[in-house]
């Protein structure tokens, strides 16, 4: 079979997440209307931002359902909005993370948790989740970073896959999170992959601030669990010194990046994909590493591509 390469691959990959809202239609338009209000507004990146949640998603779980070795899965969306999200300044909706990861897997997975602590946005999501009747579908309505505990309570198991979502708009997600988030796997029978939007874009303007005296930079230090941040010279360094950090933590740990850049609607950012090293070179990562010669190739191309997405559901 022909391998396909570029806007092709993207092609078939943003298809997919068509698919999910033309095979979910009835449901999605059910969905909607409830507390029809409230949604999340959006901008150009955050489809394909959700194109790459469910590429990932998919890749893992297809390898991890068929492992025995895995008794119980969980997916957990720590961001997880109200479930709708809408277009700045126009009348387009998509659904949001958590609609894409229950239509697609939630037959897969035996808990799947959705923090959010915006109490609007928390509560349609509750109501929209409601709808599919599933007591295996469980929304908190807090702050991710204070609930954190009581989910690791039940994900830090033997034998268990874990997959986290952490989609915040800025700084939200402190370091002291992230390394419970990365410790989970520290004896090696749990299965914990990540999946981490850096908005490095933002990142870099608020430590430019900060060095110049424009905020104190506590934010930062929070963000990072160090002062290292004030080394950081660009965007790059940025994207190096999180990594690093990681590496430190867990180096037992595989990380690779996607950058997402439009220089069309003047931004960046970077997706982290964190799983652990495995006997058999883990190989999922060739898929990762495919999405991420590919999106990073056509990128302003990619964003815009993902943006058509929008129209599925108007
Ligand atoms: C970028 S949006 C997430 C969008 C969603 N993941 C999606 O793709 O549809 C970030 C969401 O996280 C929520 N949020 C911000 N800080 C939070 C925190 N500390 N804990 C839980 N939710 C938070 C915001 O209210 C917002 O709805």
């Amino acid at each position: 079979m022909q391998k396909l390469t570029g806007m092709e691959w993207l092609k078939k990959h943003i298809s997919k997440l068509e698919f999910t809202s033309s095979k979910f239609k009835k449901e999605i338009e059910k969905i909607k209307n409830i507390q029809p209000e409230i949604y999340n507004e959006f901008q150009p990146w955050t489809p394909l931002k959700l194109v790459l949640l469910n590429y990932a998603l998919d890749t893992c779980t297809t390898i991890i359902r068929r492992k025995e070795f895995f008794k119980k899965m969980y997916y957990i969306d720590l961001f997880a909005g109200s479930g709708i999200n809408k277009i700045k300044g126009s009348n387009d909706f998509l659904i949001g993370s958590p609609l894409v990861a229950v239509l697609n897997y939630s037959i897969d997975y035996d808990l799947m948790f959705f923090c959010e602590d915006d109490p609007d946005y928390s509560s349609a999501l509750s109501a929209r989740l409601a709808y599919f009747r599933k007591s295996s579908l469980k929304p908190i309505p807090k702050d991710c970073n204070l609930c954190l505990n009581q989910i690791m309570k039940v994900v830090n198991n033997q034998n268990v896959y874990a997959f986290f979502f952490v989609d915040p708009y800025f700084m939200e997600f402190g370091w002291d999170s992230m390394k419970k988030i990365l410790n989970i796997n520290r004896n090696y029978t749990i299965g914990r992959d990540i999946l981490f939007t850096f908005m490095s874009g933002v990142i870099i303007r608020f430590i430019g601030l900060a060095k110049k005296g424009g905020s104190e930079g506590a934010g930062l230090t929070k963000f990072f669990g160090s002062e290292s941040w004030k080394n950081v010279n660009s965007i790059d360094e940025a994207v190096k010194l999180y990594k690093t950090r990681i590496l430190e933590e867990t180096p037992q740990t595989v990380v690779k990046t996607i950058k997402v850049k439009s220089d069309k609607h003047g931004f960046c950012y970077h997706l982290f994909f964190i799983t652990n090293k495995t006997k058999n070179a883990n190989p999922w990562l060739k898929s990762i590493d495919k999405a991420k010669r590919e999106i990073e190739a056509n990128s302003d191309k990619s964003v815009e591509l993902a943006l058509d997405l929008i129209y599925l559901l108007t």
